[in-house]
């Protein structure tokens, strides 16, 4: 006969191993046992409150649910004989306090609800790790920005040498994208912090269960209301996995740009040794795997992504065995995304960045030609696009002296510069990289004191972000104290 205690009734228990191993989640549910225990505790006061069960035997399974709490589920839970951990704690509990007792737990519930709410548990506290990290690379990104407002570096588009901007500016961008994460991963935890729990099956129950207190010792602040989406939804673990993945593409460009600055004809950064690899046969070589790694891993992350959604999609009301499969798709968005927040955090606070090499790269290709044409607008009153044309011809034969856009405007728009002041001095100074940076001072812009401004607003709006993190976190610390509490006084009281 099966020891699942699930099966043992319905089911003849032999089966090959391979069906076995087929059949059960065991292995991925390790991220949600402990989580059961707590789900297991939650429900069981509630059925003891509301009278369902008896006091001598919510207490007798309260106090070996109180053990595993306290010391971790035994690895007996993990038999691969069990469909999976409920299973494997239910056998456990029956057998410590004996069928009568511990057979009485999974009144008024299903393992769908208790999947379902072990899952939300979990990611939870996954989520808010995630958010913990992603402020530390923000803190990182700013506190390097903070360091090289001053620093002049080309800025590109289309990877060829643009306009003049700071260092300080470029890791502002990261950080603000960056910031967009941290939204779509806090938005996508409002989400998941709902309770499905009392669902049972699909259909709720005919006991007189009270949903919203194991929602509340649970932490809950809400329940998924309707009982057949409670147990079928997954869009929460489809959301966030669309939100590691789009910060994963963050991650993956941060990475690519690394990997760039990093080559001996770019030399903008020198990463630390930690983060970078060797050749085997190449002695020289210093090799900056850890950014390839994580360009690398963006796949892995959107590929569990597409795996939780295409096993969803096309699933009827209400749960479906391949369920199963799609929680295992979250783990792996949600850990290879999490280790590569902390990497890109550890090779940005420990880079040196290289200024020189930037400002001697700043000013390469023409790019300060836009702030040229700017001035020859403001101060000589031509048309914009009249001044891009005659620097644009003048860059065409190879420089840009007075005689040079003299002669561009005079055979393109008919007019003299020289009769309208311009100077060979004016030109140059219109073509100092600094002068074009700080002139580039709009809200968000690269000028340094612009800079300065927006990091402070940003160190600002990265404090508000972690002290909502640090209180949510002790919201649910302070729910699990208050919910071991109660099942100690109910173990103390019998
Ligand atoms: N282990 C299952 C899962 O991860 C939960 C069990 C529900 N099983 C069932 N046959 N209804 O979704």
């Amino acid at each position: 006969m099966s020891s699942d205690p699930v099966r043992r009734g319905r089911l003849t228990g032999g089966r090959p191993a391979d069906v076995a191993a087929f059949l059960s989640s065991i292995e991925a549910d390790r991220w949600i046992a402990d989580a059961d225990v707590r789900v297991d505790i939650a429900h069981l006061l509630m059925l003891d409150h509301q009278g369902i069960i008896e006091r001598d035997a919510s207490s007798a399974v309260m106090v070996a649910l109180l053990e595993m709490y306290e010391h971790g589920v035994p690895e007996t839970v993990f038999d691969d004989e069990y469909e999976d951990v409920h299973a494997g704690i239910e056998a456990c509990l029956i057998a410590k306090s004996g069928m009568d007792k511990g057979g009485r737990l999974h009144m008024g519930r299903s393992r769908n609800d208790e999947v379902a709410t072990c899952i939300r548990i979990r990611l939870r506290s996954e989520l808010l790790t995630h958010l913990t990290k992603l402020a530390a690379l923000r803190a990182a990104l700013l506190e390097q920005a903070g360091n090289h407002t001053e620093t002049v570096m080309p800025g590109f588009t289309h990877l060829q040498h643009a306009q003049p901007t700071t260092l300080g500016h470029y890791l502002l961008a990261y950080e603000q994208a960056l910031s967009r994460d941290f939204e779509r991963l806090t938005d996508a935890y409002i989400r998941v912090n709902r309770s499905p729990l009392g669902a049972a099956a699909f259909a709720s129950t005919g006991y007189p269960i009270d949903r919203e207190m194991t929602a509340e010792l649970l932490g809950f602040p809400d329940l998924m209301l309707n009982t057949m989406d409670a147990v079928s939804a997954r869009d929460f673990v489809i959301e966030t996995a669309s939100a590691c993945t789009i910060l994963m593409s963050t991650l993956s460009r941060l990475a690519e740009e690394i990997v760039l600055w990093s080559t001996s004809f770019v030399r903008f950064v020198t990463l630390d040794d930690a983060y970078c690899s060797t050749s085997s046969i190449m002695p020289q070589k210093k090799n900056p795997d850890t950014a390839e790694i994580m360009r690398g891993k963006s796949g892995a992350v959107a590929g569990a992504f597409i795996a939780a959604f295409t096993a969803v999609k096309g699933l009827p009301m209400s749960y479906n065995r391949d369920l199963q499969d799609v929680t295992p798709s979250l783990w792996r968005a949600v850990s290879e995304s999490g280790a590569c927040i902390s990497i890109a955090t550890g090779i940005i606070s420990t880079a040196t960045f290289h200024p020189d090499r930037m400002r001697e790269e700043a000013g390469r290709g023409f790019s300060t030609a836009t702030e040229l044409a700017d001035v020859l607008v403001r101060e000589y009153g031509l048309p914009f696009r009249a001044a891009h044309n005659i620097i644009g011809r003048a860059i065409r034969s190879g420089e840009i002296t007075l005689s040079v856009l003299e002669a561009a405007a005079r055979e393109l728009s008919d007019i003299s510069l020289i009769e309208r002041g311009l100077t060979g001095e004016r030109i140059l100074e219109a073509l100092d990289v600094d002068v074009s940076v700080r002139m580039r001072s709009a809200p968000g812009g690269p000028a340094p004191e612009t800079v300065k401004k927006a990091l402070s607003m940003r160190t600002l709006a990265l404090e508000e972000d972690v002290i909502w993190v640090q209180s949510e976190q002790k919201r649910l610390q302070n729910a699990e104290d208050t919910m071991i509490k109660d099942a100690r006084k109910l173990v103390d009281e019998s």
